[in-house]
């Protein structure tokens, strides 16, 4: 754990340069408009250590799989999104000599990134190993009011310096992936164009094609005035600059603007693509920096709007909160549903920036609350459009009569995951996705979506788990053996109880949907029938069976759901008693020594009892709590957040609380020292969810709203805002608990058990109580 980025409300701040952290700010800094997005590197050259990263959403490359042991079944590759051009890159020299930070004494460094506006600023004092001196203030955005364009003002003092300045405005594309099988490069070159002061790359993926053009434009000011310095174009393989030669005298102010414009074949015809970035490069000059840093400032002021928490009382709690919201803004917009939120947004490379079960799971609640209907819907839509491939996945594995089975990671619908206990095995995936569909119509109340979309997801992924179970005379039961569930701490086990959960949950909620169609929808109900070759007497007959007599392991003793068969055989210690030494245990301990023991990475059976939570009774929840989670490590960033909403739901506040904490600055504080990796963009949604079901108790429970909340004891106040159903409403807890309806639509809310109305434009302000429910 580290602690050195300074508390404020809405900014991240980094006073003083530590190269050892280079890597976690280059993460916790990053910049994204949902279509690109990029790590806080410096724009000047920098020998020291570093992880350059610039990228594009949906733009791919199919890395060949790397394995020990081929398995039929495995991917041909791992998709990968890529590290892009870099655009940024401004080498300075004064008479000759390169500014570098890894070779300069710097000063004064400060580094922040101001929540409120996406605006990347940094400043400097460097004396360079000759003794010139300078001053810098660097400032960056990338624009969310146009998603092509992003740029640049660099600011230079020259303190003691009278010479020559050099400038090179570039970009390189000749860049790799750290994280490349082969050790290869992926782009080639296929155009390229120079004026005085602009250039332009087009580069293309090999083998996916996709083809990405930058484009800038580079001008220069001498104390205010635009100067027409000496300027050379200048062209190498993948690399194009701008050069810029003048004389400096000690005391001058150099201002450098940099406007970039990019986009890619997603959205323009390849040789057009050129032109299409020259005119909105042109565009992005003529407003210049001031006014679409302007409207790219009001676009972000509109999202808060709808999206901020706040927390009064403690700074820490406040500036956690606002970041992992932030981060979740700037990496999905929503507006393209052939895109998805990787596990690391656009900071860092581990993962691939491919889609995993987290979207579902964790983000899909943030979008639906906080942002219009339709951006949750279309991460809904990225996996209706992959359930052919689905199918043919699960047809890869044997399953056959259109059995569906989403990959563990994708990008377009293929699995790319290669390790077989979790790319066959870890299929509890499947069942998020269906769940998502429930939650997102439970929640918006859109049930249109259900017969031209959900239906069909639902149907595949319910003839999978059919598929997938199988009757034990033994048991007497439908049983599912070789699984790995949510706890990836534990492979190939039978009956994962988490997994038959949701297998059965699946299949009943799949037989209500297909009633509902069939009422409401008739016609396109005996459509989707026949496109699906759907028997429906046939096939619900088997899914009854199998909901009625699934075998779910259980401790009669104890009275707890097992996580598996078998799963009292271990040697149950609590995690408390492990040397601390020795965690996190997946750095410490051997593999074989983990699968052993009883230690769970994350929620497995609880999430269960976090999806379902009105199946099973307080005590019911309390008991499995009280056994699962003293022997979870909580070492997937995925699992506090889970624990934390759990915890508030059986009254232990301050548990829910400690567990919040970790979710919520997980990397401000690097907590699991990975930070430098990149964020962890979709544990993101696990907070703001840990915030709102914590604090809040937000539920939605046949299509009525929801709220138990209660104040954390070091907290003076808190206040979030949702959508609903139309409405869109502000919830605070203070010193009384009070909901303010910003819009012109009554809504019904429970609050504490007791029913509400809360009229247009109304206020509903009750005493404060903290109560269970
Ligand atoms: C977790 C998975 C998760 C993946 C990507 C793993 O460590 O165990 O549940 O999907 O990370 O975030």
């Amino acid at each position: 754990m580290k602690n050195y980025i300074t508390h404020s409300e809405w900014q991240v701040v980094e006073e003083g340069f530590v190269p050892n952290y280079n890597r976690i700010s280059e993460s916790l800094f990053s910049i994204a408009n949902g279509h690109t997005g990029q790590r806080a590197n410096f724009e000047e050259n920098y020998s020291g250590d570093s992880l350059q990263g610039n990228y594009m959403a949906g733009v791919y490359y199919p890395d060949k799989t790397r394995v020990g042991w081929w398995k039929n079944g495995y991917p041909e590759y791992f998709a990968k999104i890529l590290n892009a051009a870099n655009w940024i890159g401004l080498r300075i020299r004064l008479d000759g000599e390169e500014l570098d930070l890894a070779k300069a004494d710097v000063a004064d460094f400060v580094r922040v990134l101001d929540m409120r506006t996406a605006l990347l600023t940094r400043k400097f004092t460097a004396t360079m190993p000759s003794g010139k001196k300078i001053e810098v203030v660097a400032e960056r955005f990338l624009s969310i009011a146009d998603k092509e364009i992003g740029a640049i003002r660099y600011r230079l003092k020259s303190i003691n310096f009278t010479g020559a300045l050099g400038l090179c405005s570039y970009i390189d594309g000749d860049i790799r992936n750290e994280d490349s099988n082969y050790d290869e490069k992926f782009w080639t070159e296929t155009d390229k164009f120079t004026t005085e002061n602009q250039a332009f790359l087009c580069m293309e993926t090999k083998k996916t094609s996709f083809f990405v053009c930058h484009g800038v434009q580079t001008h220069l000011y001498v104390n205010g005035a635009m100067v027409n310095a000496a300027r050379h174009p200048y062209q190498d393989e993948k690399f194009v600059a701008n050069t810029f030669e003048l004389p400096l005298v000690a005391g001058d102010e150099i201002c450098i603007e940099k406007y970039m414009a990019v986009n890619s074949s997603l959205y323009q015809p390849q040789d057009e693509l050129m032109d299409h970035v020259k005119a909105k490069l042109a565009e992005a000059v003529a407003s210049g920096f001031d006014k679409l840093f302007e409207a790219h400032s009001q676009k972000w002021a509109k999202r808060w709007q709808t999206a901020d928490i706040m927390v009064q009382g403690d700074v820490a709690a406040q500036q956690g909160i606002r970041f992992n919201i932030f981060q979740l803004m700037q990496t999905y917009s929503g507006d393209d549903e052939r895109l998805n939120i990787g596990p690391k947004g656009f900071t860092g490379e581990k993962y691939g920036g491919v889609t995993y079960w987290d979207t579902e799971a964790y983000c899909l609640p943030f979008f639906m609350a906080t942002a219009p209907q339709l951006i949750a819907k279309n991460l809904l839509l990225y996996r209706h459009k992959h359930l052919l491939k689905a199918i043919e996945n699960a047809a890869k594995l044997g399953f056959t009569g259109g059995a569906a089975l989403y990959p563990m990671v994708t990008i377009n619908g293929e699995e790319c995951h290669n390790e077989w206990e979790i790319t066959f095995e870890e299929i509890h995936r499947n069942g998020a996705i269906a769940y998502a569909i429930y939650n997102y119509v439970n929640y918006t109340g859109d049930r249109d979506y259900l017969a031209p979309y959900g239906f069909e997801v639902l149907l595949g992924i319910s003839r999978f788990w059919a598929q997938r179970v199988n009757w034990s005379d033994d048991k007497n039961a439908y049983v599912m053996l070789g699984v790995t569930g949510p706890n990836e701490y534990e492979n190939n086990v039978n009956n994962n109880f988490h997994t038959n959960r949701m297998a059965v949950w699946t299949l009943k909620y799949t037989m209500e949907v297909i009633d509902f169609v069939k009422k409401e929808h008739p016609y396109l109900f005996s459509e989707l029938t026949r496109k699906w070759a759907f028997n429906e007497q046939g096939e619900t007959e088997q899914w009854r069976d199998i909901v009625e007599n699934m075998h779910f392991p259980y401790d009669s003793k104890r009275e707890i759901f097992l996580q598996q068969d078998g799963f009292l055989d271990k040697e149950i210690i609590p995690a408390a008693d492990l040397d601390p030494a020795e965690r996190p245990i997946h750095q410490n301990w051997s593999w074989d020594r983990i699968l052993r023991s009883c230690y769970i990475k994350q929620a497995d059976t609880l999430q269960s009892f976090y999806w379902f939570r009105h199946d099973f009774d307080q005590e019911t929840l309390r008991r499995h709590f009280d056994f699962y989670e003293p022997i979870t490590v909580h070492e997937s960033s995925l699992s506090s957040c889970i624990h934390a909403i759990l915890a508030a739901r059986i009254g232990r506040e301050e548990k829910a609380y400690e567990m919040y904490l970790r979710t919520a600055r997980l990397d401000l504080d690097d907590y699991n020292n990975d930070t430098e990796d990149g964020l962890h963009v979709t544990s993101m949604g696990g907070t703001w969810l840990a915030f709102v079901e914590t604090f809040g108790g937000l539920d939605v429970k046949d299509g009525q709203l929801l709220l138990n909340p209660f104040l954390p004891k070091s907290w003076e106040a808190f206040a979030f805002r949702i959508n609903f159903r139309g409405a869109h409403l502000e919830i605070r807890m203070g010193s009384e608990f009070k909901i303010t309806n910003h819009s012109e639509l009554a809504v019904d809310v429970v609050v504490w058990g007791e029913q509400h109305q809360l009229k247009e434009n109304g206020e509903l302000v009750l005493a404060k109580k903290s109560v269970v429910q």
